[in-house]
């Protein structure tokens, strides 16, 4: 896919020898239940240079030291990732930063003390001990204190910093549940921590805070208006609503991929709520007409008389939709759905994060009714 090259495409699998390779044998994916052995066992995994897949409290992490350049290798080769995409470095406090940046300027300290532990990354210049395998050759890190305890306690046994991208294969959905772990990454990796299913279900807000004015990368759990609140001002790139054209350049080097993408053909219906149901209605039946296996996904308080409906929970708790987005598109690729018809959801708060992972699935088709 021309630019979008990964590791595992150029099969070199030869040169690097590892037994997670797609042509070598398989190896064996360990499901364990977060406790204090499996945090061990995770810690060791990581100290040895393997992969572990993680629960966080935005979605699951596919993690590897991240001062170990040929073990973040691994990650790009597991997901078939692009190799200029970098990956977040996970601390377990505040006190493990200094050695990994540069300078902390001011804003980024302010946000740091209102939002952190919590579902925020921030873009810091990184020091010299940061591989280019994880910033993908930029000058800078983004650096994520995790909320999630269990997240935290892996990272502290470890006793290294974790990078760790979403532990979805490149493309698909965010992994929420540790089963959406193993369906993508069994015999990749050699183990996934379950910890349960993630409460905001939305990857962290990735900021920019290097600059004067700091710059939402990458909407979540921490909004603008909680940015907003804690700086007085804030700035939300352009292509979180929109596509990147040709010519653009990405501030988030994420922005540029394909994302969240259901097999299903998705389509966003955008306006008031009647007639969003009622246009989607319309369309089903067409579909459903033509032979097309349709879903929808949707808030509670609308009705589809019977239709397929997946829900997106209910639009007095916006975080739902949040929290059951991810899941709602691996569901569409189960069921074998050819058409999605979504309901777009109020973009105010953690809104405008569900309408930018959705608009990507739907690589931005939005009809206004
Ligand atoms: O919630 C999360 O952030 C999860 C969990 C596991 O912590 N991780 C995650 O990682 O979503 P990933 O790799 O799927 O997404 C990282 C995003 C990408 O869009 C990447 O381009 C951007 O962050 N990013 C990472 N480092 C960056 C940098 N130095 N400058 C700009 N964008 C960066
Ligand atoms: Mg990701």
């Amino acid at each position: 896919v021309g630019s979008e090259m990964c590791i595992r495409d150029r099969s070199n699998c030869a040169r690097w020898g590892r037994p997670n390779c797609k042509e070598d044998k398989a190896m064996k994916t360990q499901l364990l239940k977060v406790n204090e052995d499996s945090i061990a066992l995770g810690a060791k995994l990581i100290r040895e240079g393997e992969l572990v897949g993680f629960p966080t409290e935005t979605v699951y992490g596919l993690g590897a030291n991240a001062l170990d350049a040929e073990a973040v290798v691994k990650i790009f080769e597991a997901k078939g990732r692009p190799q200029d995409n970098p990956l977040i470095t996970h601390v377990s406090c505040v006190e493990e930063i200094p050695p990994l940046v540069r300078a902390i300027p001011a804003a980024a300290k302010k946000l740091m003390e209102a939002f952190w532990p919590g579902p925020m990354t921030l873009i810091l210049p990184k020091a010299d001990c940061i591989p280019n395998a994880v910033s993908a050759g930029l000058d800078t890190v983004g650096i994520r204190l995790p909320s999630n305890a269990d997240a935290r306690a892996l990272i502290r046994a470890a006793g290294r910093p974790i990078a760790a991208p979403s532990a979805n294969r490149s493309g698909r959905p965010s992994p929420t549940t540790a089963l959406h772990v193993l369906e993508d990454m069994d015999g990749r990796i050699p183990l996934i921590l379950d910890g349960g299913a993630c409460q905001v279900g939305v990857e962290s807000s990735v900021i920019d805070a290097t600059g004067d004015v700091p710059v939402i990368l990458r909407p979540g759990g921490i909004t603008p208006e909680m940015v907003e609140r804690v700086l007085g001002h804030v700035r939300v790139d352009e292509h979180v609503m929109s596509p990147l054209r040709e010519g653009d350049v990405a501030r988030s080097p994420g922005m540029k991929y394909k994302h969240y993408a259901p097999k299903a053909k998705a389509i966003i219906f955008s306006g008031a709520p009647e007639h969003v149901v009622a246009a989607i209605c319309k369309r089903y039946d067409e579909q459903t007409a033509k032979g097309e296996r349709v879903a929808i996904l949707g808030l509670d308080e609308h009705h589809y008389g019977g239709r397929t409906f997946l829900s997106l929970g209910s639009e007095k708790r916006p975080q739902e939709a949040a929290a059951r987005l991810f899941a709602a598109l691996r569901e569409l690729d189960e069921r074998g759905d050819t058409v999605a018809l979504c309901e777009a959801v109020d973009t105010a708060g953690i809104g405008l994060a569900v309408m930018n992972r959705m608009g990507r699935a739907a690589a931005f088709d939005i009809e206004q009714v």
